[in-house]
């Protein structure tokens, strides 16, 4: 979908969508449409009882004296209430209307609101967004081309602000971007994104002057990554570190590092999974998804950072070759690991990722993102993502960050009394806790032992990185959780 944006007018075909904020009326682009289509919109409004509430849809078919195919009337609630969010949710809506109509264009018309604390120009900006994250879909394996699917070709979003507007939208578009990426990867099958292909899409991030190395596994035994090459022992498939890096910041400012699980799928390996539902596991490479379209999105904004990302990319199998429960490993950072249940593989492959990023870059903050456990699910269902960290501040900046961008973090605890509990009789650690309580907790205090002190954030998103309801900025399938949430962290908190 094409986005422009532009003065307003009265458009000339296809579907068109005007905003109201509830008890406002018609502003003056809106009025001067309703006034050509012989005051058929403000009629249809009064006889409805259409009040702008947040999420009211009303539709005024082929209005005599327009030659548009419908007028659609949003409302966006109570100006006080609007926010970013509020109103993205609003240009979804409006895209839906025009979805599976032939590539008919989409016409928003924006007017200003009074008394919100949103700008006309990202009141427009944000339409926008909505509307793209919305126009998502992932069809690649369709081989019939469905037109009921297909979003329109354009979008012409006019507003009084339509210079500042377009500003506002170039950072936005980039993060639509990023999200996308993310959530195309998280839906590609498994026998189509495996970690070398995965790989290669990390590689195409080199167009956007984001340097990308790829270590395989001789390279990685090098390393000592014992750990993480224990993991893809049972597939086929070569594991793969990535390292991608961005620098848009002076050369002396140290950098900031993104850590993402990349289990392209988990089987559980030989503590395998039960067969139910065990496609939902293409998903556990949502962090590395996320990381890749976070690297993405900065990288095309020229975001004014040092950013570092790292995905620790293989595949959970069950065979011959593959690591047995009991086995031991040596991690890089010399610990021993006994690896009692090999279903706990997230913490395997980002226990070397994280010693590798601090040992290497010495970032000045490290934030790793895994769809680690299910029972961050059980905890925050699929609303919330969890936060861990060695610094409760970073916790606070991702939960306002979170806020903002509608990926939202939950802060949990960490501690030597949850570390305790991953006692091994034959290594220094055990993958797995020896109790029953706080899954989430012992797994992230597993991720701690590797990270060296370095300020450090993990972010469980086993419930958000996968959705399986519609929203009206997201369908069902891979969200793009994070890419949002630390952009927004990375413009409030880093690039000053
Ligand atoms: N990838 C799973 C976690 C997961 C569960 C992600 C549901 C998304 C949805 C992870 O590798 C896993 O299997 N974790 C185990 C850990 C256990 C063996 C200690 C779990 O949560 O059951
Ligand atoms: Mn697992
Ligand atoms: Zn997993």
């Amino acid at each position: 979908m094409r986005i422009s944006f532009a003065a307003t007018s009265i458009p000339k075909s296809g579907y068109v969508a005007l905003f109201v904020a509830e008890g406002g009326k018609l502003g003056p682009a809106a009025a001067a449409l309703d006034k050509a289509a012989g005051g058929a919109v403000s009629h249809a409004m009064k006889s409805a009882d259409f009040t702008g509430k947040a999420g009211a849809l009303l539709t005024v078919p082929g209005p005599k004296g327009l030659s548009v195919t419908e007028v659609a009337i949003i409302g966006l609630g109570k100006p006080k209430d609007m926010t970013a969010l509020t109103v993205r949710d609003a240009g979804g809506k409006a895209l839906a209307r025009a979805r599976g109509k032939q590539g008919a264009p989409l016409s928003f018309i924006v007017d200003p609101v009074k008394s919100t604390k949103l700008s006309e120009a990202d009141l427009a900006a944000n339409l926008a967004a909505g509307a793209s994250l919305s126009a998502y879909r992932h069809t690649p394996y369709k081989t019939e081309k469905l037109e009921s699917v297909a979003a329109p070709k354009r979008l012409s979003v006019q507003s009084g602000a339509a210079a500042a507007a377009r500003k506002a939208h170039a950072n936005l578009g980039a993060m639509v971007e990023g999200v996308c990426l993310a959530r195309d990867l998280v839906n590609e099958p498994p026998n189509k994104l495996f970690p070398k292909s995965f790989a290669a899409k990390a590689k195409q991030l080199q167009k956007l002057g984001v340097k990308v190395e790829v270590l395989g596994e001789a390279q990685m035994a090098k390393l000592g990554m014992g750990a993480l090459l224990g993991v893809g022992q049972g597939s086929p498939q070569e594991s793969q570190l990535v390292v991608m890096q961005w620098n848009g910041a002076a050369k002396s400012k140290d950098p900031i590092a993104f850590v993402g699980k990349g289990i392209c799928f988990d089987t559980g390996g030989i503590s395998l999974k039960p067969s139910a539902g065990m496609g939902e596991m293409k998903m556990d490479m949502g962090g590395a998804a996320a990381v890749t379209g976070l690297m993405h999105t900065l990288a095309t904004r020229k975001a004014k950072v040092n950013a570092i990302g790292v995905l620790a990319l293989a595949e959970n199998m069950p065979d011959g070759n593959a690591q047995r429960p009991s086995d031991v490993v040596t991690a890089m950072s010399g610990k021993t690991i006994e690896v009692n249940n090999t279903d706990a593989e997230g913490r395997l492959v980002l226990c070397d990722a994280l010693w590798y990023t601090q040992d290497r870059f010495k970032p000045a903050l490290m934030i790793d993102l895994a769809t680690l456990t299910g029972a961050i699910i059980i905890a925050l269902a699929h609303e919330y993502a969890g936060v861990f960290t060695n610094q409760d501040k970073i916790a606070d900046q991702l939960h306002k960050a979170g806020q903002a961008s509608g990926d939202r973090t939950w802060q949990l605890p960490i501690g030597p009394e949850f570390t305790k509990m991953l006692k091994s009789q034959t290594a220094d650690l055990s993958n797995i806790s020896g109790g029953r309580g706080a899954g989430s907790i012992t797994a992230a205090c597993f991720l701690q032992e590797f990270v060296n002190d370095v300020p450090w954030a993990h972010i469980d998103i086993a419930g958000t990185a996968w959705r399986n309801d519609s929203r009206a900025t997201c369908p069902p399938g891979g969200t793009g959780f994070g890419v949002q949430l630390l952009d927004r962290f990375v413009s409030d908190n880093y690039e000053g």
